[in-house]
């Protein structure tokens, strides 16, 4: 029958102007004035005054991760539900093996889980050693199994963290592969002496977390990881960047020529340290690596502008919440408090607010950030923007639309908001995801498992290697 959205303003990285859009089998068939005849018999959505949004593509969640003795509160319907009430209507999430575990068997584990999402999905997968199998794996992993992104941790020494030897085999594989690699830069080496020495003086309260990970570990790893990236040819992304420093690494390599993308997150650009001045343990809601920066040394500025001037490349969100109980496995040592936080349902409406209606960025940029640029690095070539022949993936956003941030009414499992009464402007009216409303006027539509897994192919050519070996 198909759905025929008319009036609305379509916002796309480039151009804003009103017209109606006929979508129909999951695709985007028509756009232009008066589409009614297309539409006749089917369901009409009229959005006069609200913007026909891409739907956002979040290139950072972790749903049901095994994490520091635990597992992230969300599970993929959880957390896609939490994403299509936000406008997020596609998300790579990271399939993370155990030291040692094949890949494919890892894989095997997260298609099962993420069977259960509301909305389409994909996957980077994480290197976390370096065996006799790993190129190998690799290379299935993109020829045949659809995922040309992967995912490696400098920090998190004695789990999930490669040494410099591991780094560079997976850049160099990367490379060969045309694959994106995309990196937790910090210094976990530092990071381990710092948090042995913080344990030792007995400052063991949440507060301490961000002192035991400064934003110079951050820059050192990032500078590292683009040189090791540059070395091999890989195309490098740098995941949740909080700082000047890592900032400053990014732009460098760039000024060089170096393809290479930066990722920030909302919490960055809008939280600061004084999070950890909460009483009861109040602080470790805010607990996740890289750490929340303190307001005065530039980091918040160097991220803002390097969103407006286009050397940050997306925003994501890092979801990867974990209950207030679950937090508390780290009461008497922050060092075991689970790291992450919950995000993917604020994403669009806190950038709307901060960045959009503040003047920080244009909406065209906003589009770009949060949809069309993850599609094109992370070759979901389908989605991202509003165009003929694109993926229905669509957000009706209400630019007039008020909302508080809540725990109390979010649809996460998290029971407690990092943006805790955040007054919004703007509103998500309706989410469609492959032509199908998904979430309506505060209400989940989507049927459990009604999200699809999105195969890809390397778009990203060879570079040519710095060295050959
Ligand atoms: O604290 C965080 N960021 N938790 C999730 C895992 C990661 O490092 O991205
Ligand atoms: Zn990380
Ligand atoms: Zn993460």
């Amino acid at each position: 029958m198909g759905l025929l959205i008319k009036n609305g303003e379509i916002v796309t990285a480039t151009d804003r102007y009103v017209a109606d859009v006929f979508v129909k089998d999951g695709k985007i068939l028509g756009i232009g004035r008066d589409l009614a005849a297309q539409g006749a018999g089917g369901e009409v959505v009229d959005a006069a005054g609200q913007y026909v949004l891409p739907g956002f593509i979040d290139p950072h969640v972790h749903m049901e991760l095994p994490f520091m003795g635990t597992v992230s509160a969300d599970d993929f319907e959880s957390g896609t539900a939490s994403g299509v009430a936000g406008g997020t209507t596609c998300i790579i999430d990271f399939c993370i093996p155990n030291r040692g575990q094949s890949m494919l068997e890892a894989l095997a584990s997260w298609r099962e889980k993420a069977k259960k999402s509301v909305a389409d999905y994909t996957f980077h997968m994480a290197v976390t050693g370096w065996g006799d199998d790993t190129a190998a794996e690799m290379q299935r992993v993109v020829e045949q199994e659809g995922i040309t992104s992967f995912k490696v941790f400098m920090a998190y020494k004695g789990a999930l963290m490669v040494d410099d030897g591991e780094l560079y085999r997976v850049m160099q594989q990367a490379g060969r592969l045309n694959a994106v690699v995309t990196v937790h830069a910090e210094n976990g080496d530092a990071v381990w002496q710092l948090q042995r020495e913080l344990i030792g003086k007995g400052d063991l309260g949440p507060e301490y977390h961000p002192v035991s990970r400064p934003s110079s570990v951050e820059g050192e790893a990032t500078n590292r990881a683009l040189m090791m990236a540059r070395l091999q040819g890989a195309t490098a992304y740098i995941v949740h960047m909080t700082c000047r420093e890592s900032v400053d690494a990014l732009v460098r390599a760039k000024l060089e020529g170096q393809r290479c993308y930066g990722e920030t997150c909302p919490q960055y650009l809008l939280l600061d340290d004084r999070v950890f001045d909460q009483p009861d343990f109040g602080g470790s809601t805010y607990v996740m690596s890289p750490p929340i920066r303190p307001l005065h040394l530039g980091h918040h500025e160097s991220l803002w502008s390097g969103l407006a001037n286009g050397m940050l490349d997306s925003v994501g969100t890092d979801h990867c919440p974990f209950t207030h109980e679950q937090k508390k496995m780290g009461a008497k040592d922050f060092t075991r408090i689970p790291n992450g936080a919950a995000g993917i349902e604020d994403r669009l409406a806190i950038l709307y607010t901060h960045g959009v209606a503040s003047g920080k960025l244009s909406l065209e940029r906003l589009v770009e950030l949060g949809a069309t640029a993850p599609a094109r690095i992370f070759g979901l070539v389908k989605k991202g923007t509003v165009a003929v022949g694109m993926d229905a993936d669509i957000v009706i956003f209400d630019p007039q639309g008020k909302a508080v941030r809540s725990a109390k009414t979010h649809f996460s499992r998290a029971d407690r908001s990092i943006f805790e009464g955040f007054e919004v402007k703007g509103k998500v009216e309706r989410t469609i995801v492959g032509g199908r409303v998904a979430f309506e006027n505060g209400k989940l539509m989507a049927e459990k498992g009604s999200g699809r897994f999105i195969a890809r192919k390397p778009t990203h050519f060879a570079r040519q290697p710095e060295v050959k070996a």
